[in-house]
């Protein structure tokens, strides 16, 4: 057996979390692999939205298992705020929800941390989330972390104060930075004990054994390509690897036991945060997808930068990740637009580019477009492809030749239902 991964193709929020609620079903575990809740996914079906931020996609589904992996950050505050939104719903974690222990604690003060450095970029910020993903990434590579398993240690606490005492040096060098640390720290140790009664696993003999059992495994991606520590546009990214190698650091999957690579993209493009974008659209047009792709953020609530979707963009991911089959997220949202564009080439300094290039921050880069007829009907009542609009099918076997790897699922709406398999 191989773990399939479904991942981002943007700048993250493609629509990861309701395809992996739609996918769940074909498999026996869901596996977080990196980020942590800096991720918004979001779940509709009988007319109730959920957003999770640390838990796996598969939480919905009975008779499924759901992993938090090695390479995901927790924040205990967090993680304790989604496990008791989810109360009602009667869920057994028990039995459904496993954490690693090699998993790494956002600790309170990693968010202070977070929060100063945005404060002293000034307007060269990042647009972090503020959840304490960068500096927990940093005491991670740096080897101070805390990790799930050190909280059943009987020095937990040594190990904590040492860190925090670090941590409240580094912020005595942010100038008038205030906080109340005590009120965190109260709410952080409610959060360990919720993550303490819980099974926590070396996560890889889990999920490795799993697989020689004949397990099917769903590996869960969380922000986008484009946000990738090494492959995104850099520094505006986030602090973990967000492509398919990141499943195999991030579970301790060995690369040969990768299968299908599910890339996940809208059919047009958002971003939120700061940094470069080529084909964002700042009049009219931008403001129209915002509305009605109800582009505001899962996490923080921010107006997402919109525009057309960028194929220069999209096969670098496809290339980085070794995508096999696409969805193509959204497609109901265009249904306001006569015509759409499609961007297949950058000019920078008249020259005509179709390779994504390195320093995308600093140049001006113009996007040369192709337009397409849209399809002006509303598609989220269709209940099958067969029956889209020719102009959708046109749109969407466009792309498939341009990306050279096949949609097999076109999404027309946030509900589970509201999905077309190809
Ligand atoms: P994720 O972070 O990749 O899981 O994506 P988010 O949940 O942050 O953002 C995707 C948003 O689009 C959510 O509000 C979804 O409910 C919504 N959504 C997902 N698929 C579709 C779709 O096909 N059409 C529309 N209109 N909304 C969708
Ligand atoms: P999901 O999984 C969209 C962005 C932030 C910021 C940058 C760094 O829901 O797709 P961080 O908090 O990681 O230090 O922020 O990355 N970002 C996301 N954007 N979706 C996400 O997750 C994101 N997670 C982080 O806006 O620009
Ligand atoms: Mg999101």
């Amino acid at each position: 057996m191989k773990v399939d991964v479904l991942l981002g193709l943007q700048w993250g929020d493609e629509g990861k979390g309701k395809i992996v609620d739609v996918f769940t079903p074909k498999y026996d575990i869901i596996a977080r692999f990196q980020g942590g809740p800096n991720a918004g996914h979001t779940l509709e079906f009988e007319g109730i939205k959920h957003v999770l931020h640390t838990i796996p996609s598969g939480i919905f589904r009975e008779n499924v298992l759901n992993l938090v992996g090695n390479g995901v950050v927790i924040d205990p505050i967090i993680f304790k705020g989604e496990l008791d939104k989810l109360a009602p719903f009667n869920i057994d974690f028990k039995k459904r929800l496993f954490i690693s222990k090699k998993a790494h604690l956002i600790l309170p003060t990693h968010k202070l941390i977070d929060a100063a450095s945005e404060i002293s970029k000034g307007k060269n910020k990042i647009g972090s989330t503020l959840k304490g993903i960068g500096p927990t990434y940093m005491d991670k590579t740096g080897r101070n972390g805390l990790r799930v398993g050190d909280i059943f240690s009987p020095n937990f606490k040594e190990k904590y104060q040492t860190l925090i005492d670090k941590h409240i040096g580094m912020l005595s060098h942010y100038e008038e930075f205030n906080y109340d640390l005590p009120a965190l720290e109260k709410e952080w140790m409610a959060g360990i004990d919720v993550l303490k009664s819980l099974d926590a696993v070396d996560s890889e003999h889990f999920l490795n054994k799993a697989l020689l059992a004949g397990k099917k495994i769903l590996a869960e991606g969380a922000q986008g390509t484009m946000l990738d520590i090494d492959f995104g546009t850099y520094p505006f990214v986030t602090s973990s690897n967000t492509v398919t190698a990141g499943t195999c650091t991030g579970l301790g999957i060995a690369p040969n036991k990768i299968g299908n690579v599910i890339g996940i993209f809208k059919a047009y493009c958002t971003r939120v945060g700061s940094g470069p974008f080529p084909t964002e659209l700042l009049d009219e047009v931008g403001e129209s997808i915002r509305q009605e792709g109800r582009e505001f953020g899962s996490t923080t609530g921010r107006p997402r930068r919109c525009g057309w979707v960028d194929l220069v963009q999209l096969k670098y991911a496809i290339m980085i990740n070794g995508v096999t089959e696409l969805s193509m997220m959204k497609a109901d949202v265009l249904s306001i637009f006569d015509t759409i564009k499609i961007c297949t080439h950058y000019e920078i300094d008249g020259e005509k580019i179709s390779d994504f290039p390195y320093d995308v921050n600093d140049l001006d880069v113009k996007p040369i477009y192709i337009e397409m007829d849209g399809w002006k009907k509303d598609l989220t009542a269709l209940g099958q492809y067969n029956d889209a609009p020719i102009e959708l099918k046109n749109y969407v076997e466009y792309l498939e030749k341009e990306l050279n790897v096949p949609i097999s699922l076109v999404s027309v709406g946030p509900d589970r239902k509201q999905t077309l398999l190809k």
